[in-house]
């Protein structure tokens, strides 16, 4: 057993992600790890927040909204901990000085913090997809530029990262998909599908936004474009399979025709113990894989006519980084409106698409070029925002 010792910050403490990190860093703690926590971050919900002040004595809490630092003053009080409340607060979470980040907030709010870790030069974590994927190239450059190491932990990209041994002989990646609680579900049930039953993951349990687009398969599809960004891989080279028990979480096939994958029961501490503890590894307790009692592994191809989403990332990667950074916006926009119950389920697909249609139309030239700087990623993730509410807005009045 091996002992490490890390400053950490868990932007996105009180999510999915954020406890089951916590997690991880008290059973390392147990085993002797020595980690301090520098910074947390929550959205709003700060009675985790204080509990998870409690449970890690961070230097520095924060949260989103600038309105609420008085509540959060409150909640905090008697612990020996600086405050802060907004956006620039959330950047400060990420710019203090701790050597590993987890990047856990849910969706594209998570840029800033994260920029601001992979800046200065700090392991970072990467749960938050979405940061990634609006601003894949400028991140990337930033981190090559800082030094940082980004470090994959949503499951399929983290088991590539572990297998990943030979990156100049790799033929082509597959990234495994569970195919989410509406895998065998006609296109008529689907039309029907309520949120509270898009959101029962048969495998997982994780935030109600991943869930909602592990259900649509759009999560695959910005899977696809992360690891496209993550390992330097074409779109064409990239396939994936439906696998219903989550067990093997992603495939290398290597040009001598060696395939390596990675396999764990379904339990995201796995990936984030191992980003933790990169380059050692650390004991943590899970529920262990038991191959026989499973029985069977099976795959399968998806099925783009019930799953469209899928079509729809892969046609945003191959037309360049600014149409997937729309495509991430206006899944994020879409996913809030059905959540809210003001959208059906198939509406999520379909808003993305007619967005992209859209933006062509309108805003053609911000789409088609690269963006360069951060601030033409925000105009292109606002304008993809735009038009999918305004389409959303037409269909719940329809
Ligand atoms: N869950 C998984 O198993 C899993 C697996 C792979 C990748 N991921 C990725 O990891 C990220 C987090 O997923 P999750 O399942 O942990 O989500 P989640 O449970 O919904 O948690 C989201 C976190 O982000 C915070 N947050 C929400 N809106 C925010 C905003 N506008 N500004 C700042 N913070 C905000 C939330 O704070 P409050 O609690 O205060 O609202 C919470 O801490 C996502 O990008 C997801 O795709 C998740």
């Amino acid at each position: 057993m091996s002992a490490i010792t890390r400053t950490v910050s868990i932007l996105g403490v009180t999510g999915s992600i954020g406890r089951s990190t916590v997690d991880v860093i008290e059973q390392a703690r147990a085993q002797g790890g020595a980690i301090s926590v520098e910074a947390i971050t929550a959205g709003q919900n700060i009675a985790a927040l204080a509990e998870a002040c409690r449970r890690l004595r961070p230097r520095f809490a924060a949260v989103a909204d600038a309105a609420q630092i008085n509540e959060v003053r409150a909640a905090l009080s008697g612990l020996d901990v600086e405050v802060g409340a907004g956006a620039s607060a959330l950047e400060e979470a990420g710019a203090r000085p701790a050597d590993w980040v987890m990047s856990a907030i849910v969706g594209a709010a998570g840029l800033a913090p994260t920029l601001a870790a992979v800046r200065r030069g700090a392991a970072v974590a990467i749960a938050n997809k979405e940061c990634l994927i609006c601003a894949g190239p400028l991140m990337l450059r930033a981190a090559a530029e800082s030094g940082a190491k980004l470090l994959p932990v949503d499951s399929e990209h983290n088991a590539i990262f572990q297998v990943l041994t030979h990156p100049a002989h790799v033929e082509r990646l597959t990234l495994t998909a569970s195919g989410g609680p509406f895998r065998t579900w006609t296109l008529e049930a689907m039309a029907a599908a309520r949120p509270d039953q898009a959101v029962a993951h048969p495998n997982w349990s994780m935030g109600a936004k991943i869930s909602v687009d592990s259900a649509t398969l759009m999560n695959k599809g910005l899977e696809l474009i992360e690891a496209s960004y993550l390992f330097e891989m074409p779109e064409e080279r990239i396939g994936v399979l439906i696998h219903p028990q989550s067990i093997v979480h992603s495939l290398v096939h290597y040009e001598d025709g060696s395939v390596l994958g990675q396999l764990s029961s379904p339990d995201m501490r796995t990936p984030i113990a191992h980003a933790l503890a990169w380059p050692e590894r650390i004991a943590v307790s899970t529920n262990r894989l038991d191959l026989a009692e499973i029985g069977g592994l099976t795959f399968a191809q998806p099925d783009l006519r019930r799953f469209p989403a899928l079509g729809l990332a892969r046609e945003a990667l191959r037309a360049g980084p600014a149409r997937v950074a729309a495509l991430s916006a206006a899944n994020e926009i879409a996913v809030e409106a059905f959540l809210g119950g003001r959208i059906r389920f198939l509406d999520i697909s379909r808003i993305v698409e007619e967005a992209m249609a859209a933006l062509e139309g309108t805003e053609a030239g911000l789409i088609a070029k690269t963006p360069s700087s951060f601030g033409e990623v925000a105009a292109v993730d606002q304008a993809a925002r735009e038009a999918a509410r305004r389409i959303a807005g037409s269909l719940a009045a329809a």
